[in-house]
């Protein structure tokens, strides 16, 4: 034994013991650990030091505490591959010009010829999808004719009470009156936008993020400012005060968890830091909500209108994530401006598809999302421990990559003499997609980074492809 080593302290040493525990498949993801008195008497140390091993294992995303019920196993540790670095986007509004690279990636993303690592949508059979067909077939049977109608703008009444139910339990206290159904989360940032800006105006955004979402600034002539965002904590709130100091900003845009690409989940305090610096500069918050269902965790994040209720805020969701994009539902609660916002639903559609709306009400009373959200969070962890794996053992070493607690993507950032781009061209001729990092931002960045999606069934196709991706990197890099 070396000396000069200086000795790992006991706390540490017993949380190897857990890991090896779990390495081993004597504890799996989502058992309960021992509690900390029983691990105690096991490895015969006090109570302090077995409370300090979890502690680290939990800091490390190894174990998950619940109130009043224990530890339980969240996921089985990594390699320490790096994380990405915090981003440090140009400080100026950018005018937004994606869509046309946009539409030829999801061309391929939707191809199934092609692996898909690229399109961040559920493949049918993750989703719930049978059981609701059979309730829209129920409803069509039973209420086709007095459901073809121009329905409510507002939506579904009985939907809306799910909605706002659903909401209370999160501690978001939105009356059914104040949720709007929509054509998908899409419309819904779409109204907020509406309502809360003018062509012209600068919209402050997370970065990297969505490219849906810029190419929802872009068709509304909005410019992005993007802000220095950290993939673990989310946005640095000094830069996003400053940035309010520094210029007219006419909304923030943020997601409330697991944003799509990071997967970042930020935590409650900083979610109200953000909210106070918002308000102190009057500008609306529009929060989209999207994954948050999908936690791997067994505490659902809380969106940002939970915590700070007061707060000028428009939550933006759907069901697309989980449980079927093709329905087109999605909802906004806002607190004000309720008029406005049912002028702008008006404007852009009228109403809703009244059937839909009717069966997706009828599967949320029947109970049956509680339990296919807890499949579908064990299916997604379980794919990106296994796409992580799949990177480690075959990416170059130099890659980073994020540690997502929730959604199903994940962001590989290689060193900055790497080209996506041109990974993606070689990769799509081996039908292998992805998506480049350069679509997730306004001001040209990221072209070294890209998100690999895992939201299918894992199968050996796609280690393979994220194996090949990870040789072709390593080629490329050489
Ligand atoms: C962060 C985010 N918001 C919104 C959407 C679009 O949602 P919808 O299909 O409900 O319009 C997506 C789809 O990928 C997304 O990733």
């Amino acid at each position: 034994m070396d000396q000069h080593a200086p000795a790992q302290p006991l706390y540490e040493t017993l949380a190897s013991r857990v890991v090896a525990l779990i390495e081993s498949g004597v504890l799996r993801v989502g058992m309960r650990a021992p509690s900390v008195r029983a691990f105690a008497a096991q490895q015969g140390v006090s109570l302090t030091t077995a409370l300090q091993a979890y502690r680290l294992l939990e800091d490390r995303g190894v174990l998950e505490a619940r109130p009043k019920s224990g530890f339980y196993v969240l996921g089985r540790p990594h390699q320490q591959r790096a994380l990405p670095a915090a981003s440090r986007p140009p400080q100026r509004a950018t005018p937004v010009s994606i869509s046309n690279p946009v539409f030829s990636v999801l061309a391929y993303a939707g191809d199934p010829s092609y692996a898909p690592l690229g399109c961040a949508l559920p493949s049918a059979s993750l989703l719930a999808a049978e059981r609701l067909d059979r309730h829209l077939a129920r409803c069509a049977r039973v209420h086709g004719r007095h459901y073809n109608i121009y329905a409510d703008p507002h939506g579904d009444a009985e939907l809306r009470d799910q909605i706002s139910e659903r909401a209370l339990r999160l501690g978001h206290a939105v009356p059914p009156e104040g949720v709007l159904i929509t054509n998908g989360c899409t419309e819904a940032l779409n109204i907020a936008l509406s309502v809360t800006t003018t062509p012209g105006d600068t919209v402050a955004i997370e970065s990297p993020t969505y490219f849906g979402l810029l190419q929802v600034l872009e068709a509304r002539g909005l410019r992005a400012l993007e802000l220095p965002t950290d993939p673990v904590s989310g946005i640095d709130v000094a830069a996003l005060d400053k940035a309010l100091g520094a210029r007219r900003i006419a909304a923030c845009l943020l997601a409330s968890s697991f944003n799509n690409p990071l997967g970042t989940r930020t935590a409650d305090g900083r979610k109200a830091d953000i909210t106070k610096v918002l308000t102190r500069h009057g500008v609306p918050l529009i929060e989209d909500d999207i994954y948050g269902d999908i936690s791997f965790g067994n505490d659902r994040p809380r969106p940002f209108a939970a915590i700070s209720p007061k707060a000028d805020i428009i939550l933006c969701s759907s069901f697309s994530k989980t449980i079927a994009p093709g329905y087109r539902i999605g909802w906004l609660a806002a607190n004000r401006r309720h008029d406005h916002i049912l002028a702008a639903k008006f404007a852009l559609s009228l109403s809703g598809a009244a059937l839909p709306q009717k069966a997706m009400a009828d599967f949320l009373k029947s109970g049956g999302y509680d339990a296919h959200l807890r499949r579908i969070r064990k299916l997604f962890a379980d794919n990106i421990d296994r796409m992580r794996r799949t990177v480690d053992r075959s990416f170059p070493n130099e890659t980073r990559m994020t540690d997502p607690k929730g959604g199903f993507v994940l962001w590989l950032e290689l060193p900055d003499r790497f080209d996506a781009n041109a990974l993606y061209t070689r990769a799509l001729s081996e039908r292998i997609c992805f998506v480049p990092g350069g679509l997730f931002t306004a001001s040209g960045g990221y072209r070294n980074c890209l998100r690999l999606s895992c939201s299918h069934d894992w199968d050996a196709r796609i280690e393979r492809s994220v194996e090949r991706l990870g040789e072709l990197a390593g080629e490329m890099l050489a």
